[in-house]
């Protein structure tokens, strides 16, 4: 089970106007009785005005903002493994190793992640550029092997694409 951690730092949690925006059209979608079926959205907007991660303290702000209580919230997270419960880098590299991507060198996508970036998987670069997971399939495996940076896929890898898709990032 995955862990919700407190984060020291965290100062006081506010929707920006245009999150509130995003907020009001989630809403929208869902039956006034069925509001509670717009947490997971609402989470990931959380996430993004966030800092990248949910923290207990974004958590207990979110559960607040919707009225849901905070075991249904918490419960939500710790599940879904797009909600990250610990801080990333710059840019959170994601490469699926699931059957189709496995099968198409998943591992030489990894292998020079690693070579490029002198950094294994799990792990943070000291620097906060970079996040490196391996994750099960997103959903992508037509054009397999694949990785997603941020919100961004890249497909049909080889290990040297991969080093240029590194080489390119700002
Ligand atoms: S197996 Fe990799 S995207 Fe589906």
């Amino acid at each position: 089970m995955r862990q919700i951690q407190k984060d020291p730092n965290a100062g006081t949690f506010q929707f920006s106007e245009t999150a509130l925006g995003e907020i009001e059209k989630i809403y929208a979608r869902y039956p006034a009785a069925q509001r509670r079926s717009a947490l997971m959205p609402i989470l990931h907007l959380a996430q993004r005005e966030f800092g990248g991660w949910l923290s207990q303290e974004a958590l207990d702000f979110v559960a607040e903002f919707t009225g849901i209580a905070q075991i249904r919230v918490y419960e939500v997270a710790t599940f879904y493994t797009m909600y990250n419960l610990e801080p990333v880098g710059k840019y959170h590299v994601q490469v699926c190793t699931n059957i189709s991507c496995w099968l198409c060198d998943s591992d030489g996508v990894m292998a020079s992640l690693n070579g490029k970036l002198k950094q294994e998987f799990g792990t943070t670069s000291d620097d906060g550029r970079f996040t490196l997971v391996e994750v099960e399939c997103l959903g992508a495996c037509v054009n397999a092997p694949m990785m997603q940076i941020n919100d961004d896929y890249y497909e049909n890898l080889t290990p040297e694409k991969v080093s240029d898709i590194i080489d390119r990032l700002p």
